[in-house]
């Protein structure tokens, strides 16, 4: 029989923070209890008032407690900011193993070596993310466990962020009495949720766009290639629109969100026109005569303008890092956005003006239970979080049924970081 375990993930955004609570089976992942509320204390995705951040991180955690009935205590959290980084190291091992056979113990130190980089002291290690194994010449190995061989090497993508932020923000959760289990870049997450395997096989780019930032993930052959956020998001093309229409940022905000369905809102409004008669709002324009912009409607050719420019400028340094990476002429599978801005309309559109390239908006997918409100892809890096630990705790547990000491591997390492957070 089957024996559930019970997992929480916290995505704290710049816009706002998600809790949701599942029960994991498996590969199967069932929600029992999710919230999302408001985000304070967090800009571009960096923790910058805790007093503001611990109050809005406990007000989602006791509605998520409520929600599913569960108590929690443990979480796996997202993290994301412009001090996110990744470079590509190697590993390299003598297989120690009877009879020259690869086991646990040889791929977690061969794991261990690829991480020991001079990183100065100002930076953590997020992630170790194998790319591919090579087993004496023979290369592209993506699990070289019971494989023979002499000479074990690894190429590993290690995402590495500010050891401040990564202290600022486990310390938030830390202080309404919650441990982080284990931390999980929010870009890495997404695309856990949105991505197929064809995407990350043939290779792509992951784009989250959320309020504050624009968490980026490359794949390719399979696996993480190369990860970097951007200080852009939603937040500014709001910042746009009102300076453009002089209106109150919480008012462009409303108008920026209405044009996900601007026919439902134009259509149904009734003005009255010069003649003092009721009207309809012209075609091409939007109804904001609830808003306190002193007229009835504004055109959506002047809304989008506004919107193609920030996008356009935000997709173009994209471009400058996919290029920087080296990636430029290696995303045959294109780019995939998704986070609470890709559900602007069109956005496919200006994104594939920039990258000349297949562009999709991916919804997060793979979760059953109470799945309904959080399956858009605002929700795509906390849904993500949990695949994630599904897969480390699927991984651990394969390893873990062939020879011993893969979970404590794990965990030993995990604990051992955040050790390092302790007062
Ligand atoms: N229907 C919509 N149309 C346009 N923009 C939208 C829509 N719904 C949400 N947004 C925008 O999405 C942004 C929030 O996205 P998301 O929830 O992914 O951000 P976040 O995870 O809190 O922030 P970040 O990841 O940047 O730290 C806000 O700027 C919001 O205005
Ligand atoms: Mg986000």
């Amino acid at each position: 029989m089957s024996k559930d375990q019970f997992v929480v993930a916290l995505d704290i955004g710049s816009s706002k923070i998600s809790c949701v609570v599942a029960n994991l089976d498996g590969s199967r992942i069932s929600v029992i209890g999710a919230h999302t509320g408001e985000s304070k204390g967090i800009k571009s995705g960096v923790v910058n008032n805790i007093d503001k951040a611990v109050s809005s991180i406990n007000d989602v955690i006791n509605k998520a407690e409520m929600m599913s009935g569960q108590a929690i205590s443990r979480v796996v959290v997202t993290i994301s900011g412009t001090h996110i980084e990744s470079l590509n190291s190697r590993g390299v091992v003598a297989v120690s193993g009877q009879n020259s056979e690869i086991n646990a113990d040889d791929i977690s130190r061969v794991n261990d070596a690829a991480q020991a980089l001079s990183l100065p002291s100002s930076r953590e290690i997020v992630h170790v993310l194998p790319r591919e194994y090579v087993v004496d010449r023979q290369k592209g190995i993506s699990d070289p466990s019971g494989m023979t061989g002499i000479r074990l090497e690894v190429e590993a993508n290690i995402i590495h962020g500010s050891t401040t932020a990564i202290k600022n923000l486990v310390k938030c959760v830390q202080q309404i009495g919650i441990e982080v289990d284990q931390l999980a870049y929010s870009g890495l997450s997404s695309a856990e949720a949105v991505l197929t395997d064809t995407e990350k096989e043939l290779g792509t780019i992951l784009i989250d766009i959320g309020g504050g930032t624009m968490d980026l993930i490359i794949y390719s052959s399979g696996r993480p290639a190369y990860s970097a956020v951007l200080p852009i998001g939603g937040q500014d093309i709001t910042n746009d629109l009102a300076i453009g229409l002089r209106a109150l940022l919480e008012d462009a905000e409303k108008v920026k969100v209405r044009l996900s369905d601007y026919e439902e809102f134009s259509s149904k409004a009734v003005i009255i026109d010069k003649n003092g008669r009721e009207a309809k709002i012209p075609k091409g324009e939007l109804y904001v005569g609830d808003l306190n912009f002193g007229m009835d409607s504004v055109p959506i050719s002047v809304l989008n303008e506004i919107i193609y420019k920030r996008l356009e400028e935000a997709f173009k340094f994209v471009k400058i890092y996919v290029k920087k990476a080296g990636f430029a002429d290696k995303l045959p599978a294109g780019v995939v956005l998704t986070g609470g801005t890709s559900m602007i309309p069109g956005i496919e559109n200006i994104a594939e003006d920039i990258f000349r390239l297949p562009v999709r908006v991916g919804k997060p997918s793979g979760i059953i239970g109470l799945a309904d409100q959080i399956q858009t892809p605002s929700h795509s890096a906390v849904i993500g979080a949990l695949k994630y630990v599904s897969s480390t705790i699927q991984e651990s547990g394969r390893t873990n049924g062939r020879r011993n000491g893969t979970i404590m591997g794990i965990n030993e390492r995990i604990k051992s970081f955040f050790k390092s957070f302790l007062p």
